[in-house]
C-alpha cells in the first residue's frame, strides 16, 4: 500500500481539522476531493511530513512514516504547493535547486517538456510568468528531484479552463510515461472524476470511502438533483 493513514488526529493553529482520519491510498491515482476548510491541504502535507498528526499513525509502503529520514522522503515524496512560490533567478535556476543541493545534474529541458512548458523558458526571469506557468515550473521543480510519488495541492485552481485541461493532460502524460503515482487534492469533484482512479472524499475533516469496487472506487459525485 502507497499511503496508510489509521486514526489519525491532526490540528492547524491548535484546532483540529482532521478527526479520526483511517485510508489506504494504492499504487496509481487517488484524488482528495472536499470543500475549502475540510483538511485537505493538511492531509496532504501529513504524507512528506511538512505535518506531523496528533495522534493516529501514517504509513509509507509499509513503514512508519515517523522513522523515516525527512528528506530523503521528500525527494521521494515531493509536493507541490498550491501557491507558486518560486525562487529569484531563472527557470533553470529553479529547475535545478532542489538537485543542486545534492550536486546532481538535471536535465532542464526534459523537465519543462514533462511539465508542459517550451524549452525556451529555461533562461527566462522566474518574476516574469503567469501564474499557470509558474504553477508548470513547480510542477517541473518536484520532477527534478526524480520523486516515485507525487503530492499537488489543487494544482489548477488558479487556471482557466484551457490551461487546466493542460496540466490534467501533463499529468496523465506523467502518470504513463513515469509511472509516477499522484495524489491530488481538489475541490473540484468534476477533475477528481477526469484525473483519478480513486476519488476520496474529505467533509469536516472526515474521510468518505466507498467500499472498493473490482475496477474503481469512487465516492465523489453528489447524487443527482431529481
Ligand atoms: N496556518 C493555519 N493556521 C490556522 N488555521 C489554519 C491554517 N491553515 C489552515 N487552517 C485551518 O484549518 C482548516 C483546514 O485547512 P486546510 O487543510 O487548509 O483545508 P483545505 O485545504 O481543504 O481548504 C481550515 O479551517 C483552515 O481555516
Ligand atoms: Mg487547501
Amino acid at each position: 500500500m502507497l499511503f496508510e493513514l489509521e486514526r489519525v488526529r491532526a490540528s492547524r493553529g491548535g484546532a483540529e481539522v482532521l478527526h479520526d482520519v483511517s485510508l489506504a491510498l494504492p499504487e496509481g491515482s487517488t484524488c482528495i476531493a472536499g470543500s475549502s476548510g475540510s483538511g485537505k491541504s493538511t492531509l496532504l502535507r501529513l504524507l512528506n511530513r511538512l505535518a506531523e498528526p496528533d495522534s493516529g499513525r501514517v504509513a509509507y509502503r509499509g513503514r512508519e512514516l515517523a522513522s523515516l529520514e525527512v528528506l530523503a522522503l521528500r525527494r521521494e515524496v515531493a509536493l507541490v504547493p498550491q501557491l507558486p512560490a518560486l525562487l529569484p533567478g531563472t527557470i533553470a535556476d529553479n529547475v535545478g535547486f532542489g538537485p543542486g543541493l545534492v550536486d546532481r545534474d538535471v536535465e532542464v529541458a526534459v523537465l519543462l517538456d514533462l511539465a508542459g512548458l517550451p524549452t525556451a523558458f529555461a533562461e527566462r526571469d522566474a518574476d516574469r510568468l503567469s501564474t499557470g506557468e509558474q504553477q508548470r515550473v513547480m510542477l517541473a521543480r518536484a520532477l527534478a528531484l526524480e520523486p516515485r510519488v507525487l503530492l499537488l495541492d489543487e494544482p489548477t485552481s488558479a487556471l482557466d479552463e484551457r490551461t487546466r485541461d493542460h496540466v490534467e493532460e501533463t499529468l496523465k502524460e506523467l502518470r504513463r510515461r513515469l509511472g509516477i503515482s499522484l495524489v491530488l487534492v481538489t475541490h473540484d469533484f468534476a477533475q477528481a472524476e477526469r484525473l483519478a482512479e480513486r476519488v476520496v472524499r474529505l467533509e469536516g475533516g472526515r474521510a468518505i470511502v466507498a467500499d472498493p469496487g473490482p475496477e474503481r472506487t469512487s465516492v465523489s459525485t453528489p447524487p443527482a438533483v431529481r
